[in-house]
């Protein structure tokens, strides 16, 4: 049996924008929101092309916030592919709707309802109407629950025969976990009975599970973790050894936008694949094709769109297109903090960074640009040259590499999944001999990283960016009751430079007392100066407006 799982289309309709949204050159964004109906299409029409199945799986996100248009609009491209001969099946999930709050008055509250679209210039945000929750039931019904086997009406969780073997638990976890927080991310128990009262049903009909759900179950980085902790299913890790148990040993997600595979044991010895695909407007623009096959494996593939026949990309591919708008603006933003003002602060106002603010502390901006783009790894090698064990001519050939490129590859790879700076290689061993100091720093200040990070050490967050030694991310051949083959361990790095480096910082600090402290002291006169008319020639003048170049 087989079918095609996208996820996240984030769908925005170009009704939200008051004029062709083409008439500008594009604003970077993480989704992309103006090609996501080009991209759709192209999806739908790579599963219309395939003879071995017509289904398509989407749990959640299905639009950008919940606007009455983009479902609308949706909906019409859901309506003509089905009319076509695909077999699409929803859920929803929290960007499909927002809550306009009983009694509203306040314009906090008129918020809740209220997505935003563009005016003519593309730029000042106007209000779009949102639809609020109860109005995704009848909207989406017919795609998944109209013929479903039983549904979990509150949640409009449901089940659904794929084939006469495979039954299909489609679950909506937006369930407010935690109104405090307003966190929806999670099941109530009377879904919770639900779910297992449904796999225990499947199983007495002898139907195979095929499980899907929004919230990521098993964190796809532990770096996610640390940043995106509140993104997870509540009680994710119960919840898996829980499915695991009860014979659900893979379930495919959303939500994190990350391509990812992970495996969760529980403590009686059960697996739960967690299979997470990128978002389909993201990057990458991806979607998975998966088979259970006969012999109870399941086939996971990768499929990425490469072009868009109904968007002209100028000569890039559709990955490449999606990555600099994503990534682009980042790389460029720091090339531009040592020498741009202007550059810089464009993209800084452009993550809300106010031109003026921009303006005031620039010399702290492009002491930090300068800084952080002279960095080459043949500088980072000179600080950890035992433990990277490198020699000179080892790194002569990526001496003058910089590391602002290879930070933010950490970050695309942390999405694209399959990092892969290999451990033989000189740029993993400076790296990791690195993060070796700043581990062995951690410990010789007597810092716990575990109760802080949930990790006990750097080297457990960074090395995953580095490297993927796990199940390969985009296909993979998943045996539901066997862990994976185990690989040979990567590389340790030691350092024992820590308490030398604190002991070395310590003295430097109180040697420079008697200076620090006098120009740390005109330094906060000068700062204090520099919002006055004394410094500041702008003062008191339109605050939108980009400040002239500044050296
Ligand atoms: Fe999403
Ligand atoms: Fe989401």
């Amino acid at each position: 049996m087989k079918f095609y799982l996208m996820t996240d289309l984030h769908f925005f309709s170009k009704r939200n924008w008051l004029a062709d949204p083409y008439k500008w050159t594009r604003k970077p964004e993480q989704m992309q929101a103006r090609e996501s109906e080009e991209i759709i299409r192209e999806a739908f029409d790579i599963v219309l092309a395939d003879k071995e199945t017509n289904t398509v799986i989407i749990p959640g996100d299905l639009t950008s916030n919940g606007e009455k248009t983009s479902h609308e609009d949706l909906l019409k491209i859901f309506e003509e592919y089905t009319a076509k001969g695909l077999r699409i099946l929803v859920t929803t999930s929290t960007h499909d709707y927002r809550q306009k709050i009983p009694d509203a008055f306040s314009a906090e509250d008129l918020h809740g309802a209220m997505s935003f679209g563009y005016d003519e210039n593309y730029e000042f945000k106007r209000f779009i109407e949102c639809v609020p929750r109860e109005k995704l039931r009848g909207m989406y019904a017919p795609y998944g629950r109209d013929k479903a086997v039983s549904v979990h009406e509150f949640s409009m969780s449901y089940t659904y025969d794929l084939d006469d073997e495979h039954r299909l638990l489609a679950i909506n976890d937006d369930y407010m976990t935690n109104p405090e927080k307003n966190h929806r991310r999670g099941f109530s128990n009377d879904q919770y009975e639900w779910i297992f009262g449904q796999i225990n049903k499947a199983k007495a009909e002898g139907k195979k599970i095929v499980a899907v759900t929004h919230h990521p179950l098993l964190t796809p980085s532990p770096i996610y973790m640390l940043i995106g902790k509140n993104d997870m299913l509540d009680r994710n890790l119960n919840v898996a050894s829980a499915l695991a148990d009860a014979g659900v040993n893979v379930i495919f997600t959303g939500h994190s936008h990350i391509h990812d595979i992970e495996y969760h044991t529980s403590k009686n010895g059960n697996l739960l694949y967690d299979i997470s695909t990128s978002a389909l407007v993201g990057y990458p623009p991806a979607m998975r094709k998966i088979e259970y096959r006969d012999d109870g494996k399941v086939d996971v593939k990768t499929i990425v769109i490469q072009n868009l026949s109904r968007f002209d990309l100028k000569g890039q591919s559709l990955p490449e297109y999606c990555k600099e708008s994503f990534f682009g603006m980042v790389k460029s933003m720091i090339g531009a903090m040592s020498k741009d003002f202007r550059t810089f602060a464009i993209y800084a106002n452009s993550i809300s960074i106010r031109y003026w603010t921009t303006y005031q502390f620039w010399w702290i901006f492009k002491a930090f640009g300068k800084f952080v783009n002279s960095l080459t790894l043949g500088k980072v090698y000179k600080v950890c040259k035992k433990e990277s064990g490198l020699t000179k001519e080892d790194i002569a050939p990526i001496k003058d590499k910089k590391i602002v490129p290879i930070i933010v590859g950490f970050v695309e790879k942390l999405f694209a999944g399959n990092a892969d700076i290999a451990p033989d290689t000189a740029e993993f061993k400076i790296i990791m001999g690195t993060v070796a100091i700043l581990d062995d720093i951690v410990k010789s200040l007597g810092i716990k990283l575990k109760g802080l990070l949930g990790y006990s050490t750097l080297k457990e967050v960074v090395e995953p960016l580095v490297y993927n030694n796990g199940i390969d991310d985009y296909n993979a051949l998943i045996d539901p009751l066997t862990p994976p083959e185990a690989k040979d361990p990567l590389p340790e790095f030691k350092s024992n430079k820590g308490s030398a480096i604190i002991i070395g910082l310590i003295i430097s600090i109180l040697l420079a007392l008697p200076v620090l402290i006098p120009v740390g002291l005109v330094f906060g006169v000068l700062i204090a100066l520099r919002g006055t008319t004394l410094f500041n020639p702008y003062k008191g003048k339109n605050r939108k407006v980009l400040p002239p170049t500044v050296d």
